[in-house]
């Protein structure tokens, strides 16, 4: 049976398409198309370009007007730490009264106090708040979601927590990548014997990895918690094991765990606050995506700019996240990012855009999607805008009306 075709026309098209990948919109901006039309072929896409060009012969089994929508790939949220137990709200609290992030975390706060709550839910508990999180997200045209562990920080929970994350996509059908982040904080067990820590956790990877459990591998590479020589074991594994790895990387200090994860060929570093200027050079040469987290820095209340103009100068594709996490970005809206990349890191709009959709695709090592092109997978978003800017400068309220992964339309 030849798969159903369906025409989306009177849209307008943001492909980001580039000089670099060719593609209807190459020319233009944000790879705009005023008056454009997507044709979809079961899950992908086959046909992109100006309604005025669509091919006579194009038989079509359905066809839909758009009405002016704004058509774009379906966004990707590459940075979430989806599934957890409790709330942070009273260390908030703290934090507004002068405790720093650090002390909390010293005094077994922070991390480790989501770890206790995570450890103390049930996996349908979890599993029912994780999906809660992500239909938000959906609902606002997420249709690819990096979700990672950490909040289990032993065999079996961390396990149960990659667990929970495959099962979102047994219920909603958005694409689940999953990242194994043992590496997170040192859980009481092991307080003095991180190098132990470190040593089981290598085991459990092994095991996930065989399972089918894990899509990548990530650590907090920080003086709270991990040390580059630390977590260049755990990615030694992960190379052999033939996982790619990214990195919490340079948010609070420079540990100099971006030159570290440059030698491992990570997909991204993530925060980067503190990157300095080898650590740029070390992500360029290692074609590493930067993945920006602005919900993080605005409510750590970070004075500290990540070092956009060097990470553009030198040509490192810069992603944006929302870091979904209870202590430091309890935000599901990755819209309400692309307002924060740009007041408060001062990306264009569009650099912002290419940030939820190509660039983020990259961090996550998939080719499928990203842009609108003919040979991907049919994963688009339709907002109620003309123009993708004006997502970006919107603050709060989703302007996404349709959803559609895979070709197939999304029930919002
Ligand atoms: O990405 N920096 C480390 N991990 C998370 C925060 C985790 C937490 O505070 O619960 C982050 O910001
Ligand atoms: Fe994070």
């Amino acid at each position: 049976m030849t798969p159903r075709r369906r025409l989306w026309r009177g849209v307008a098209l943001a492909t980001f398409a580039d000089a670099s990948s060719g593609g209807a919109g190459a020319d233009a901006p944000y790879g705009l198309i005023a008056q454009g039309a997507v044709i979809t072929e079961g899950a992908n896409i086959v046909w992109v370009g100006r309604e005025s060009e669509l091919p006579a012969h194009a038989a079509v089994d359905e066809e839909y007007d758009g009405g002016g929508a704004l058509l774009t790939p379906g966004l990707i949220d590459a940075h979430t730490h989806l599934v957890y137990g409790g709330d942070r709200a009273t260390e908030f609290e703290q934090r507004l009264q002068g405790v720093s992030y650090e002390d909390i975390a010293r005094a077994g706060g922070g991390i480790m106090s989501t770890v206790r709550a995570t450890r103390s839910a049930t996996e349908s508990q979890l599993l029912e708040q994780a999906t809660a999180r992500a239909t938000a997200l959906l609902h606002e045209g997420v249709t690819t979601l990096e979700i990672k562990s950490g909040y289990g920080l032993s065999a079996e929970h961390e396990r149960r927590s990659l667990t929970v994350a495959r099962r979102i996509a047994e219920t909603l059908p958005l694409t689940v990548r999953t990242t194994s982040l043992a590496l997170h904080a040192l859980p009481p067990e092991f307080a003095g014997r991180a190098d132990d820590y470190v040593t089981e956790s290598i085991a459990w990877l092994r095991a996930q990895h065989a399972e089918g459990l894990v899509d990548a591998v990530d650590a907090f590479c920080e003086r709270i918690a991990f040390s580059p020589a630390q977590v260049a074991r755990v990615f030694a594994v992960a190379r052999e094991l033939g996982l790619p790895v990214k990195l919490h990387a340079e948010q609070l200090s420079d540990s100099g765990g971006t030159q570290m994860a440059a030698e491992f060929a990570a997909l991204s570093c993530d925060h980067l606050e503190y990157l300095s200027a080898n650590g740029v050079q070390a992500m360029r040469r290692s074609g590493s995506v930067a993945v920006l987290l602005p919900g993080a820095y605005y409510m750590l209340r970070e004075t500290q700019l990540p070092p956009i103009a060097a990470l553009r100068e030198a040509g490192v594709p810069m992603a944006i996240a929302t870091d979904h996490n209870p202590g430091t970005s309890p935000t599901l809206s990755l819209q309400l990012m692309l307002n924060m990349a740009c007041t408060l890191f001062r990306l264009t709009p569009e650099e912002a855009w290419r940030g939820v959709t190509v660039h983020a695709a990259r961090a996550l090592g998939l080719h499928d999607r990203g842009r609108l092109m003919p040979g991907l997978r049919a994963d688009v978003a339709l907002f109620d805008a003309a123009h993708p800017r004006d997502l970006a400068y919107r603050i709060g309220g989703t302007a996404c009306r349709r959803v559609i992964i895979a070709g197939q339309e999304v029930a919002l």
